[in-house]
């Protein structure tokens, strides 16, 4: 019998005690040994649950324990989330995690301690929840040179972009929605102004480039902006508007990253990915496209997929050196202004063959409303398209929309 830990005893937390608890067999077969939850550790006392008894305030406790091999986090928050991973890994533990934000922000400095002390960092679940995305795009994609990985990697959002584009629901009526049917949060900024999709795309532009990116390079937008418009217009043109994070191989090796509401093809596989799933789609040199679609979040989904890490960690828990990335080096990022962009956009006090000296070549989409037009430019690099822009608004233009192109 080997022994664990689980930190918080929230959603993901209580989900992975019954995770465990359910599927005992599947996971003890997996692991190639018994599993054993030594300690719960949360700020609050649960008592009335079989396990109450295990339930721990004082990290060190887990810490001194020998026996204790591997440590699952399910707390969120950046701190003491990365103390306790850095104490963990140095004592010669595994640690698992579904907290994106540690993953995101000190995923290089843990990779390098758990490859130094000779245990694991695994952290499936802090992308997309029960998607498997990590492990197949780390392992089974292994052998290619990835172009782009781009995603729908929220949930919330995607729901209220679908409720806008499939029932013209507008913006706040969608959003309190999602917050009737627990959905979004009270809060709901991370999700609604992209922080929860910067972080994902981070993580997957290190696995799929080999380097840290912190979010706070990242140009982000949410979807606060966008309006019942903007999603009739696309809906009318054949396709949606998503919130997608991408992450794009540039020129000179550099990458382009960016979180915005985008305008999807209706021949994208991203286009029809809708309501509270999620999706990740990777371009490989040798492979072409995959598509990785499901349950981008959700107390089971994510509970198994760090019972999936827990039993990885218990089975081999030597170092899995080939699950790595470096440091940022911040000259891997291409500039914004520099990175391929098709637009959309929607303006008004400019007709169309005026516009068309700003946007040569762009495709007019059919007007929905008298004075305001709604067009795709041609491929452009991001700064031609600022040019573009700056120059109608000089000649008495309103941008009053636009998003770049999947
Ligand atoms: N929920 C999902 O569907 C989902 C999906 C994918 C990833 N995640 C990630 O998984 C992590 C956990 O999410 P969650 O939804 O389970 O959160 P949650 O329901 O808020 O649970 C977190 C638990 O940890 C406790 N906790 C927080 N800080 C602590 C500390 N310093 N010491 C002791 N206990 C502490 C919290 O106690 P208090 O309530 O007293 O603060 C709470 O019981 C986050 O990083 C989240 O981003 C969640």
């Amino acid at each position: 019998m080997k022994q664990i830990a689980v930190l918080g005893h929230g959603v993901v937390g209580s989900g992975i005690m019954e995770v465990l608890e359910k599927n005992r067999v599947q996971v003890e077969e997996k692991a190639g040994c018994g599993v054993e939850v030594r300690y719960v550790l949360d700020r609050r006392a649960f008592p009335g649950l079989p396990y109450s008894d295990r339930f721990v305030t004082d990290f060190s406790v887990i810490l001194e324990d020998p026996e204790v091999e591997v440590v699952a986090e399910a707390m969120g928050g950046l701190e003491p989330a990365f103390t306790y991973a850095r104490e963990s890994l140095s004592r010669g533990k595994s640690f698992v995690t579904s907290n994106k934000e540690l993953v995101a922000a000190k995923g290089d400095v843990l990779l390098a301690l758990a490859r130094e002390k000779g245990v694991r960092f695994l952290f499936e679940a802090s992308v997309g929840g029960g998607i498997p995305v990590i492990e197949p795009i780390h392992r089974s994609l292994g052998p290619n040179r990835i172009q782009q990985v781009a995603g729908i990697l929220n949930g919330t959002t995607n729901f209220i972009l679908t409720k806008m584009l499939r029932e013209g629901t507008s913006f706040q009526d969608a959003l309190e929605l999602a917050q009737r049917l627990g959905y979004a949060e009270r809060d709901p900024s991370a999700d609604v102004e992209g922080h929860d999709a910067c972080r994902k795309i981070c993580i997957l532009a290190a696995l799929a480039f080999g380097r840290h990116f912190y979010p706070e390079d990242v140009p982000t937008r949410g979807i606060t902006g966008v309006t019942a418009r903007d999603a009739a217009y696309a809906a009318r043109w054949g396709g949606s508007i998503k919130l997608i994070g991408r992450a794009r191989r540039g020129s000179g090796g550099r990458v382009a990253l960016e979180v915005s509401p985008m305008l999807v093809p209706g021949s994208s596989l991203l286009s029809g990915v809708g309501d509270v799933y999620n999706a990740v789609q990777v371009t490989g040199d040798m492979t072409g496209d995959v598509l990785f679609y499901g349950r981008g979040a959700g107390k089971l989904p994510t509970a198994a997929a760090v019972v999936g890490d827990i039993a990885a960690a218990l089975r081999e828990p030597g170092n899995d050196c080939s699950l790595f990335w470096g440091p940022a080096d911040p000259a891997m990022l291409l500039p914004p202004e520099e990175a391929p962009s098709q637009g959309y956009f929607r303006v008004s006090g400019l007709d169309r063959e005026e516009l068309e000296l700003f946007f040569p070549g762009a495709f007019f989409l059919e007007s929905l409303e008298e004075g305001e037009e709604a067009l795709i430019t041609p491929p452009a690099t991001q700064g031609e398209l600022d040019a573009a822009a700056r120059a109608a608004e000089a000649a008495g233009g309103r941008i009053l929309s636009r998003f770049p192109l999947l």
